[in-house]
């Protein structure tokens, strides 16, 4: 098929080049002109792995292709995909203007029958304000699809072409037709529903996994004051085939680009209609206070902040991403900063995106993990990257000033850890 994807954010990069790879017609296109340019030059602008090759592969095959040009990307196209972002506005809302935009220009670039697919998160009812939108603009036949996309950033090449389960929301059972054979070949889990359920089953997934995350972080605070062990504890649960051991790891809590953004704007969506969602509201909150919780386990660890230098492992939101959106570290640096911590940090890729949105002369920029530890009175893990956890310890704790390690995503073994004479916290876990 002749394919053309509006946004070149995470959702519209990685569904272009997996569309590609998959034999079809592929052109992308967003306004921002050095992102094309770079783009076409096979660059990326994003870490995520293996997805640079495969664009470059798919890009010399002559079936992928980048512009800023939307009038004539959309003219050339069979089905037209959206998937610019929807970010947060004050109050949780989320912002529809691009959505919008993206509808108005579609609708007047139209010169025939075309099927617009939906990829970005939008709240239950914008697909039929998106056909409204497009139908003011044009007089030539069309249908709306909505086909949330589910990918994890990190994974996401793998997560396009491995997907769980592929959501068709249609009011056309031809228009859905066509969306299914799109995503024959990705799995045969295929779920056609009309549209305002597949918009609300995007929502509800990631808030459910919102909830798995706030839940075993109150059961590991819990667990701190029993004396229980929270990974035994989730290990347990997760055998039980109706719970699954998935979403279910302790921590600093959840960032990034979804989880945050889309349990506020669910709360909104219910809000808008007279109901309170209790408890996303507390997922919510349980997820910020569990952040906060690091600063003040700091100072039971170690005492007094003011005027102490902290090591900090891990800026970006999760592994194998350079994106810290929403990051626990973003909070937890500006608070150490704040009570004018000497501040030594070190990520492998997204120490360039975090200094961007944050710097101050005590963040100390460190090039690699051990020398972030030089001198240090405790080391925070605030990202699980699979370097840390090879990390020679003995060496780092010879390195520090105190043998303190913060562990905020229970990474290493107890035992071990303490058996090399560190000071060993974790979440949910006896010290
Ligand atoms: C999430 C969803 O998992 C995707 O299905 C969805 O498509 C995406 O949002 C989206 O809406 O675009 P993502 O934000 O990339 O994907 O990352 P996740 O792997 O879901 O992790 C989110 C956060 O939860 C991370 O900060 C991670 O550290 C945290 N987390 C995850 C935990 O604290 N504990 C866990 O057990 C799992």
């Amino acid at each position: 098929m002749k394919l053309t994807i509006i946004g070149t954010g995470y959702v519209g990069l990685v569904s272009g080049v997996c569309f590609a790879d998959l034999g079809n017609h592929v052109t992308c296109v967003d306004k921002e002109e050095g992102k094309i340019e770079k783009l076409q030059q096979g660059e990326i602008p994003i870490y995520e792995p293996g997805l640079q090759e495969l664009l470059r592969i798919n890009a010399d095959a002559g079936r992928l292709s980048f512009t800023t040009d939307l009038t004539n990307a959309v003219r050339n196209a069979e089905l037209i995909i959206i998937a610019v972002g929807t970010p947060s506005m004050a109050g949780g809302e989320a912002n529809m203007s691009y959505i919008y935009r993206a509808a108005r220009s579609i609708g007047e670039a139209m010169n025939g029958y075309k099927i617009i697919m939906i990829k970005s998160t939008v709240p239950v009812g914008t697909n039929e304000k998106i056909k409204a939108i497009i139908a003011e603009c044009s007089s030539y036949p069309f249908d709306v699809v909505a086909v949330p996309e589910f990918l994890r950033e990190g994974s996401a090449v793998k997560d396009s072409f491995h997907p769980d389960r592929i959501i068709i929301g249609s009011d056309n059972p031809k228009a859905a037709a066509i969306a299914v054979e799109l995503h024959r070949e990705l799995t045969d889990n295929i779920l056609v529903t009309d549209i305002r359920s597949a918009e609300m089953i995007k929502y509800a997934s990631n808030a459910y996994l919102a909830t798995r995350i706030s839940f075993i972080n109150e059961i590991a605070n819990i667990c701190e004051k029993v004396g229980a062990d929270v990974t035994e504890v989730a290990l347990g649960m997760g055998l039980d085939q109706r719970i699954g051991s998935s979403f279910l790891n302790a921590g600093i809590g959840y960032g990034g680009s979804c989880f945050p953004k889309d349990t506020k704007a669910l709360i909104q969506i219910a809000g808008n209609v007279d109901y309170d969602f209790k408890l996303l509201k507390s997922v919510v909150d349980v997820n910020r206070d569990q952040r906060n919780n690091v600063i003040q386990k700091l100072e039971e660890f170690i005492g007094s902040l003011r005027g102490r230098t902290i090591a900090i492992w891990g800026l970006a939101f999760k592994p194998n991403t350079d994106d810290v959106r929403e990051a626990p570290s973003q909070d937890i640096i500006e608070e150490l900063v704040r009570r004018d911590v000497i501040v030594k940090v070190y990520d492998p890729v997204a120490m360039d995106n975090f200094r961007k949105g944050f710097d101050h002369p005590n963040i100390i920029w460190c090039s690699n993990a051990i020398s972030a530890t030089e001198g240090a009175d405790a080391l925070c893990l605030l990202t699980e990257w699979p370097e840390f956890a090879e990390m020679d310890m003995r060496v780092v704790g010879s390195k520090m000033n105190n043998a303190v390690l913060f562990d905020g995503r229970n990474v290493f073994k107890r035992e071990l850890i303490h058996h090399l004479d560190f000071q060993y916290y974790s979440v949910g876990r006896p010290h």
